[in-house]
């Protein structure tokens, strides 16, 4: 048994700040970072997205230049998305492994900008190509058929890779898709390009904000619960896990991240593996909404949200405030 009060006092080493400072027991760094960027067509074209107050659409020349911004801030890594021409979707998402589709031009003017100085994630699903907003192509009864759609996956997958893809993460929730896509990946010769699974990705309220930005969300009918996690559960959250790292996962994912962050713990405890959370649109815009409403300063709900999902085990985590997080880090 530990001593009592007055021998132990826990007060005694929060004190000063100096024995603050020595106590912590977390600490988060830009190198822990991971940048969310939004592509779109154009040149020298910025667009504001309304829903993510202070995100922006860039294109592919304004993409670059993040890429190196966030090399200068000590940010490893960026993640892509592409906001898709209306004309350029279609049923069942050809765009997505088109060679010179939007992420693929973004992909080649980072990598020419950054050489090897930069991780760039990209995801796979068919939301930011198809004309109905789903992840995947619907069967006649309007349900996302698995099987079908994970065969354009590891076209979609390979496609980012031949551009020069560093990581591929999957968002599409369908099931069998990691270890068909590292299959794939291998025998293409892609040895080294890492797959960061988002394992356990819940249907959640906190997507609207990207679905604006990439243009899906006004074509979304319905909703993506038959193939997004129920964000009831955690056991379940457990087996997907189970099965994307036995599939040849290299890392996985929690999505969104601040709700479930029970979920970041346990994998953590469980596998031990890299885990990172998605602190995702809709916790940047309550964030941005809470600020602007006087809550607390946006600095300090950001940093303390984010040591948050350190301490609870994230080995890094994707948020559009990465940004103001370095700078804030790097003083
Ligand atoms: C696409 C995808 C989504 C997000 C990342 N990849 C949206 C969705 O599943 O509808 C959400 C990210 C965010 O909200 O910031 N499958």
């Amino acid at each position: 048994m530990p001593a009592a009060y007055p021998r132990l006092r826990m007060r005694r080493t929060r004190a000063s700040g100096w024995s603050r400072a020595l106590h912590r027991e977390t600490a988060l760094s830009s190198s822990d970072l991971i940048w969310p960027l939004f592509v779109t067509e154009g040149r020298e074209t910025e667009e504001a997205v309304p829903s993510l107050p202070g995100v922006s659409r860039w294109s592919v020349d304004g993409i670059a230049a993040r890429a190196k911004e966030a090399v200068a801030l000590g940010i490893p890594c960026i993640a892509l998305f592409p906001n898709t021409p209306a004309d350029k979707r279609s049923e069942r998402g050809e765009e997505a492994h088109n060679p010179d589709n939007l992420m693929c031009r973004a992909i080649r003017a980072v990598r020419d900008a950054c050489g090897g100085n930069i991780g760039i994630l990209t995801d796979v699903a068919l939301d930011p190509y198809t004309s109905h907003g789903q992840d995947g192509v619907l069967d006649a009864a309007g349900y996302v058929a698995n099987d079908e759609t994970v065969e354009i996956l590891v076209r979609q997958a390979l496609n980012q890779a031949e551009a020069g893809a560093d990581i591929i993460a999957p968002s599409d929730m369908m099931d069998g898709r990691i270890g068909v896509i590292r299959d794939a990946l291998e025998e293409a010769g892609h040895v080294n390009v890492q797959i960061m699974s988002y394992a356990a990705k819940y249907a959640s309220a906190f997507y609207g904000p990207f679905r604006d930005a990439v243009g899906s969300g006004g074509l979304l009918k319905g909703d993506k619960r038959s193939y997004q996690m129920d964000p009831a559960n955690a056991e379940e959250a457990l087996r997907e896990v189970a099965l994307d790292l036995n599939e040849g996962a290299d890392s996985v994912m929690v999505k969104p991240g601040l709700a479930y962050l029970d979920i970041v713990y346990r994998v953590k405890e469980r596998f031990g593996v890299p885990v990172f959370a998605y602190q995702v649109s809709g916790e940047y815009a309550l964030i941005e909404a809470g600020a602007a409403a006087g809550v607390a300063s946006k600095e300090a709900l950001v940093m303390e949200k984010l040591l948050s999902m350190k301490r609870a085990g994230c080995t890094g985590i994707l948020s559009y405030h990465a940004p103001l997080a370095a700078r804030l880090l790097n003083g």
